[in-house]
């Protein structure tokens, strides 16, 4: 099937007994037994429920895995993925990863023996320089947030392959629908399904999909033994959002590609993070790499720019109108981010320093509204900046 029927389609056929062509809002939390021991499919919500389940079967339908979790937020996602490790085990990730993924390894994780180092993923032998005998997993998240970095996928399954290493990915930026990293060799894809795939900003969820069975039967019991499962509702929200996602996508990324051309021209702006324009030095794999499902390259909706100083990122952020100054990213409107103060501050300045996130630097989540008012309310924020 395609991209988009797959998105409308799987896991929710029409309600066998109803005939309902939306799938039913399964609130209940426990499900009738026929004798002791013996559910007819379902027992209890926390381990299963038909509404998340297809949820799960969608997700895994997109990123052409085999199975689906869904989890309560994208940091639980990346919790239930931690618990595949072991105390001991050590952890090669991004160098510039999302603040809050960076905080639990760092503040939570490390308490119970795992270790964390810190390489430019893009950069194979950065990787090598920090494999050890202990290292598990590779973490990478590609395109980063918020440089926009990115990592071959392939090569790096390759090199977890060779090594003995699980190689996750974090696809958030790009969701499915401009990156499908199981089909390039890695082992784990996360979401924040709060961003793209939700594109409303109104469901704050996680996703995990995986291939293999081994792993899928680990998830499945961290799931349920950890509990941090997403409501019936949320589930179904976002079943409703993903319906559009490639639409979304579509507009996010065109709107993107139109804004960040603009900004590369404008005389106040000293750079443009942006992988669809052709000086990011990763223009060529972003081609390659990240691709709709009939193959076009897409750059996603996310644009980094840097300003000349802070108080003059601070001065174009309160000038901003359309474009909402607020965390988050990946809906349908336009918000602006201070990653430093904002969604970064959790990394220590000096790290931030390390991997180049600086205080002049904004962070933009271009929407889908209408491209020329996205165009004239930045022109009018920066403008004699
Ligand atoms: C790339 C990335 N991964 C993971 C997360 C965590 O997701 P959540 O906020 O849904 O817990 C975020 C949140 O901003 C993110 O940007």
């Amino acid at each position: 099937m395609g991209f988009s029927t797959d998105a409308i389609h799987a896991g929710q056929a029409p309600d066998p007994q109803t005939g309902a062509v939306v799938l039913p809002l399964v609130q209940s939390t426990t499900f009738a037994q026929e004798a002791p021991g013996q559910p007819k499919k379902y027992e209890y919500g926390r381990t299963g429920n038909p509404t998340r389940e297809a949820l799960e079967a969608n997700i895994a339908a997109l990123e052409q895995g085999r199975y689906g979790f869904a989890f309560a937020s994208g940091m639980a996602a990346t919790a239930a993925v931690c618990h595949l490790l072991r105390p001991g085990d050590h952890v090669i990730a991004t160098a510039n990863l999302y603040g809050g993924t960076y905080r639990y390894f760092e503040q939570v994780m490390r308490q119970f023996g795992l270790s964390f180092s810190y390489a430019d993923t893009s950069n194979l032998e950065a990787i090598e320089d920090q494999l050890r005998p202990s290292t598990r997993m590779l973490f990478v998240e590609t395109p980063t947030n918020p440089l926009l970095i990115l990592s071959d996928i392939r090569a790096l399954a390759g090199f977890c392959r060779e090594n003995g290493l699980l190689l996750v990915v974090d696809n958030t930026f790009l969701s499915p629908y401009f990156q499908r990293p199981l089909t390039l060799g890695a082992d784990i894809v996360i979401h924040s399904s709060t961003k793209y795939i939700g594109g409303h900003s109104d469901i704050i969820g996680g996703l995990v999909v995986v291939r293999e069975a081994m792993l899928a039967e680990q998830l499945a019991f961290y799931q349920n033994a950890a509990g941090a499962v997403p409501s019936p509702y949320d589930c179904w929200l976002t079943l409703r959002s993903v319906k559009t996602l490639a639409l979304r996508m579509r507009q996010h990324d065109a709107n993107a590609r139109t804004i960040a051309t603009f900004l590369h021209g404008h005389p106040a702006v000293r750079k443009v993070y942006y992988p669809g324009l052709k000086n990011h030095p990763q223009y060529r794999l972003a081609r390659r790499q990240q691709k709709d499902p009939a193959g076009r390259p897409g750059f996603g909706g996310m644009i980094s720019l840097e300003l000349e100083n802070e108080e003059k990122a601070r001065l174009f952020l309160s000038r901003l109108r359309i474009f909402t100054l607020a965390e988050s990213l990946g809906a349908v409107e336009s918000l602006v981010c201070h990653p430093a103060t904002m969604t970064h501050a959790s990394i220590p300045p000096a790290e931030r320093e390390k991997i180049g996130l600086s205080d002049s630097l904004v962070r933009l989540s271009i929407g889908i509204e209408d491209v020329e008012d996205l165009l004239e309310d930045l022109r009018q924020a920066l403008d004699g900046l």
